[in-house]
């Protein structure tokens, strides 16, 4: 039986915090997600009472860490609908994973000559390696563009296609504007054409579904920090096919199967992506966050987030001098915007007095920003934990901006 989203609220200590002389209202959750006792525990629990490397040893602590590592990348491939746990690599986080397939998928299947599609939604993370590997390569790089709702043009993308592309990468939802894309027409599209996707689900993981089956995504990359979980480790999941393809991105320890000083062969998968020691309370940590976000219904937590995003976007939308950005048909709990006249930095700082902390700036999203000829906005993001108390100090904080400054 799934837990009541109204009670997520007490089980973050952080949420207790005063900033500024204030309660905490923590409105900045795509940049990070704060976490839950679970996880705090989970990793606790390792270092006090497990801490050991893993893979190598045969003492006791090394075997209950190696198995609690590996359970929680069973958990990460049962949370994904994935077909096997190998399909699951551990890495640093969403830019890590993407920069492993353009290094990788990049130097085995990308030539001179050939294209690669991203789009101008996309995070610095799922671009800028693309580009680079397009440089690198003499490949073209591309784009495609979205609309004054913030939509990707999709009969653009259906005329980009072509027998020179060879991989789609696209997010699952705007870190910026908050689109939700249609990653399952892209994917559709790109496949009929032959081509792989890779999708960024770094701010779609932790509010929509994430079935990669389902998806019939190639590659899907997240981050454990924005779904509840610890910072530094991340999910490349890939298709079997092209993960055997591929080869090694860092090599090391571990991702070897045997060593001379002519010729190296490689472990098998996931560990041939998985060189170094790895970050063993990562895992664990992420594994216990899965536990946590799995203990709500998800289609009950979508109506909740949308809820807010919805109360928020309409409480905005009445302050005169609001500009909201993007007016996707679907959004997911991303508020951005400016006040006329003001810097974005202005605005952020000032409601920061008051406790409330947003992001403001590029978004590591400049074509984004660059689109909409503005040099940065202020961005609201919300996670399970926020309530309607929150949205309301977020407009009332916006009033008091917007008094301070007519001052
Ligand atoms: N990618 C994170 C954000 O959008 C840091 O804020």
């Amino acid at each position: 039986m799934s837990r009541s989203i109204l009670s997520a609220r007490a089980d973050f200590p952080i949420l207790k915090e005063t900033v500024n002389d204030h309660p905490l209202v923590y409105l900045d959750n795509a940049a990070t997600t704060q976490k839950p006792e679970l996880v705090l525990q989970a990793m606790d629990d390792y270092y006090r009472h497990y801490n050991a490397n893993i893979h190598r040893g045969n003492h006791a602590l090394a075997a209950r860490a190696t198995q609690a590592h590996e359970d929680a990348r069973a958990k990460v491939a049962r949370f994904l609908n994935a077909e096997d746990p190998k399909q699951i690599v551990f890495t640093r986080g969403t830019t890590e994973s993407i920069n492993l397939v353009a290094y990788s998928f990049g130097d085995a299947f990308i030539h001179e000559g050939d294209e690669v599609i991203t789009t101008q939604l996309e995070h610095h993370s799922n671009y800028v390696p693309w580009e680079l590997l397009c440089q690198r390569k003499g490949a073209k790089f591309r784009e495609i563009p979205f609309d004054e709702n913030g939509e990707l043009n999709l009969e653009v993308f259906k005329n980009m296609l072509n027998e020179r592309t060879r991989i789609v990468a696209l997010n699952q939802v705007s870190n910026s504007l908050g689109t939700v894309n249609p990653v399952e027409e892209v994917i559709r599209l790109a496949h009929a054409a032959g081509v792989p996707v890779l999708v960024d689900g770094a701010q779609g993981v932790q509010h929509l579904g994430r079935d990669v089956q389902k998806m019939d995504c190639d590659f899907y990359a997240f981050s454990s920090h924005k779904m509840y979980g610890p910072m530094g480790i991340g999910v490349l999941y890939g298709k079997e096919k092209w993960l055997e393809a591929m080869p090694p991105f860092l090599s090391g320890g571990e991702m070897i199967d045997s060593v001379t000083s002519t010729k190296v062969t490689f472990n098998v998968l996931p560990f041939k992506f998985e060189a170094g020691t790895p970050y063993v309370a990562g895992p664990i940590g992420l594994g216990a966050a899965i536990d946590y976000l799995e203990s709500f219904d998800l289609s009950e937590l979508q109506a909740y987030e949308d809820g807010l995003l919805q109360y928020g976007l309409e409480q905005l939308a009445d302050i005169p001098g609001v500009v909201i950005y993007g007016n996707p048909k679907q959004r997911s709990c991303i508020i951005p915007f400016n006040l006329e006249g003001v810097s974005a930095y202005d605005v952020g700082i000032l409601l920061d007095t008051q406790g409330v902390a947003v992001r403001t700036g590029q978004h590591c999203t400049q074509p984004i920003m660059d689109a909409l000829k503005i040099p940065g906005t202020v961005r609201a993001s919300l996670a399970l934990y926020n309530n309607k108390e929150d949205m309301d100090a977020l407009i009332k904080g916006i009033h008091r901006v917007q008094k301070i400054l007519k001052r």
